[in-house]
């Protein structure tokens, strides 16, 4: 069967020569004689896939000595409860600290939930009464907050922050889980970044963490052992077993990222791909986009039929969903807490993809 192009939210798209060089790769990886799934991850076979790995994230992103970069589990969830449990959490009984975040849409929401398990959780800014149709102003943050945290790509909602907010010496969190690596971004500016790999990275099952060492080291005794950064700092990622394969793959999707020109180079195809999109919808009589265009996503376009009669809209976006199934145009169902229709085009889907999604919606529209 002919390859679909998947415009899933993730998981989502890997790039061909990936997939291709992992399979060349799956008996005999680096001249081994085994894969990446069944070495040990503490032999002398699988250390240089994880250092390569890390390496090559540092050169993509240009993340200095001060960062520690770490290959972790549990999703982007468990970061959740990992960041406020590392930089804010206190001892039993002692008075709970302060922070803060932006609420720009339903993962940023859930952030913000998961955090007031353990600390003063203040919502600085809100746009979810306009629909979370736009990136809010980030009012600064307080003195006594211990961090503020964004959601930097809204993955449901399809904006996206573009320039990080000014936080002074509190540290900026951010969850960049559906834009990292999408263009380049000043990591210089956050105390954290976290991302799920299964969108723009690899298959899901690993989380990066690229976290400034001086913010590990304080967490509560409490703490389980999985979920202290200064634990899995001191073991380079190998406290326990992580997710072997899903780092060999995410070093797979660096190198590529290398050879076709960097951050720089996806940015700028980026740009191309939801430009191209964007600029079909908002000139169609038939379709809309509902975020406004200065806090579009460049990885996540939200779109929708535009039909006031809410029955009519869904018999349409259904319909719309199955003819694009049948045409190889797969997963493009809004999220659904959002609604509508969603098109994800990270790093690894090609122009090509999105020209036949627009050749397609022209189609369907007439
Ligand atoms: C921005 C964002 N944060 C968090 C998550 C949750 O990630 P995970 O399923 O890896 O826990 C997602 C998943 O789609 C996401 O898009």
């Amino acid at each position: 069967m002919k390859r679909v192009y998947n415009f899933s939210a993730g998981p989502s798209m890997l790039p061909e020569a990936v997939l291709k060089r992992a399979a060349a790769e799956m008996l005999n990886v680096n001249g081994t004689g085994q894969s990446a799934m069944e070495m040990s991850h503490r032999s002398a076979n699988f250390l240089p896939i994880i250092e390569n790995a890390e390496a090559n994230l540092r050169k993509l992103m240009n993340i200095s000595d001060e960062y520690a970069v770490l290959f972790l589990q549990g999703g982007a969830w468990t970061q959740f409860s990992m960041v406020p449990i590392n930089l804010a959490g206190v001892e039993a009984g002692a008075e709970r600290k302060n922070a803060a975040y932006i609420d720009t849409g339903i993962w940023a929401a859930k952030m913000g939930g998961e955090a007031a398990k353990y600390v003063n959780m203040r919502c600085a800014a809100s746009s979810k009464a306009q629909g979370y149709t736009f990136i809010p102003a980030a009012p600064p943050p307080n003195s006594d907050d211990a961090f503020y945290a964004i959601c930097y790509n809204n993955t449901i909602m399809g904006s996206a922050w573009q320039s990080p907010p000014e936080t002074g010496a509190v540290p900026l969190v951010a969850d960049i889980s559906s834009c990292i690596l999408s263009a380049p971004l000043d990591v210089s500016r956050f105390g954290l970044l976290f991302a799920g790999a299964q969108k723009n990275l690899g298959p899901a099952g690993c989380t990066i963490v690229i976290i400034k060492k001086e913010l590990a080291g304080k967490a509560p005794s409490w703490t389980p052992e999985m979920l202290r950064y200064d634990t899995h700092i001191k073991e380079k990622s190998l406290f326990n077993t992580p997710p072997c394969y899903c780092i060999y793959v995410i070093g797979l999707v660096l190198e590529w990222l290398l050879e076709q020109g960097g951050v720089a180079e996806m940015r700028k195809r980026n740009i191309e791909k939801a430009a191209m999109l964007y600029d079909y919808i908002d000139n169609s009589p038939f379709y809309i986009a509902p975020v406004q265009k200065e806090s579009r996503s460049l990885m996540n376009v939200r779109f929708a039929v535009r039909e006031d009669d809410g029955e009519k809209r869904g018999q349409l976006e259904k319909r719309f969903i199955a003819e694009a199934e049948n045409e190889g145009l797969v997963n493009l169902a809004g999220h659904r807490l959002a609604g509508g229709l969603r098109a994800s085009i990270y790093n690894a889907m090609p122009l090509d993809g999105v020209k036949t999604l627009i050749n397609f919606m022209d189609k369907f529209r007439r």
